[in-house]
């Protein structure tokens, strides 16, 4: 698997198309971009992009079209006995006589067009065949060398954006699975901890949207915002809930929980990238603060969101042993440790949009 990402990142950045291989949404666009190159560089008035599911049990489908609406054929696996030929072989096939062969059970799209040769290139990356490209042509003339090759690369570069889309579907809902499991233990482990971060989260979204982060860095710092304080599930709930000041062992104790918060992540592997959020979400921007002492721009952003967000919810939310201080009181809180404890920048949006 590690080989084949290799090669296909490789393959991916020697061309256009491939380099536009990052999201799900982009698939469409690039198998669309495929079939038009496809019709233009081998002269094919029609050329369909048919995708078979991994899950074999799903029926293939059309995924793009050139020369013809997309929504004018469903599949051709179906019927036409050819497309299944190269499925099953991933051999390319060529067919001179697309009439004669199929006895006249041509897609009518065909019959308005006078297609004459369909060419049938699967789309195959390592031992999965994941579809195949058609070439519709009026006149029955083979392709030509230079033509073949490249169809076969446009049908491996197919193959290849699927694959990659596939790639990160799983990814991500392997990261939504984690996510979810690692708040299903916080909320058994005390349901304050569980609320307080989820709000917490909200808060660094509002305050991420409004510094223009966007995309990964976003869910990320939301993400770590949300999963700040994990590393309490390894912290007594006696600790957790005590209502006055903690002993010396009991705070050695509770200081551990960003350390042991981002170790947990990182053993995740698909939440490695929100361990150093929630590792420095306590340290202070002047200094000062545990568990690195960092300060300034040593910590990262979404630690200086999270940890703003973080100090607000607290304060406002009420304990079972005291009310929460009004939103004004805690303003002034965030304020007056402007620039010592938090970052003057993100407490200045904060303090804007609450
Ligand atoms: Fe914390
Ligand atoms: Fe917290």
């Amino acid at each position: 698997m590690a080989n084949a990402e290799v090669y296909a990142d490789t393959v991916s950045t020697l061309t256009e198309i491939g380099a536009s291989i990052a999201a799900q949404d982009e698939l469409d666009k690039i198998l669309a971009n495929i079939a038009q190159k496809g019709g233009k560089g081998t002269q094919s008035p029609v050329v369909l992009i048919e995708t078979w599911q991994a899950n074999q049990s799903a029926k293939p489908m059309i995924r793009a079209a050139y020369g013809i609406g997309q929504t004018t054929i469903t599949n051709l696996a179906d019927f036409s006995p050819f497309c299944k030929k190269s499925y099953s072989e991933k051999n390319a096939v060529f067919i001179r006589d697309y009439y004669l062969e199929t006895e006249g059970a041509v897609p009518s799209f065909a019959r308005v067009q006078a297609i004459k040769t369909l060419v049938a290139f699967p789309m195959v990356w390592g031992d999965q065949t994941m579809g195949a490209l058609y070439f519709f042509r009026a006149k029955k003339t083979p392709f030509s060398k230079e033509e073949k090759s490249f169809a076969s690369v446009l049908a491996i570069q197919a193959a290849i954006a699927i694959q990659q889309t596939e790639l990160i579907l799983e990814r991500q809902s392997g990261y939504t699975r984690t996510i979810k499991i690692l708040a299903d233990i916080m909320d058994r482990k005390d349901s304050y901890t569980h609320g307080h971060s989820f709000r917490v989260m909200e808060y660094a979204l509002m305050i991420t949207d409004r510094m223009g982060i966007g995309g990964r860095e976003r869910q990320e710092i939301g993400d770590g915002g949300y999963l700040h304080d994990l590393g309490k599930i390894n912290v007594d709930i006696t600790i957790l809930q005590k209502p006055g000041k903690l002993t010396p062992q009991e705070w050695e104790r509770m200081i551990l929980h960003p350390d042991v918060g981002a170790e947990i992540v990182s053993e995740t592997g698909v939440l490695r990238e929100l361990a150093p959020i929630i590792r420095h979400h306590h340290e202070m921007y002047a200094g000062g603060g545990y568990p690195d002492g960092l300060s300034r721009d040593q910590i990262p952003i979404g630690s200086r969101i999270v940890s703003v967000a973080d100090a607000y919810e607290a304060m406002v939310s009420d304990r079972p042993y005291r009310k929460g201080m009004s939103p004004e009181s805690a303003i002034q809180e965030l304020r007056r440790h402007a620039g010592t404890q938090f970052d003057p920048e993100v407490v200045a949006l904060f303090v804007e949009l609450i």
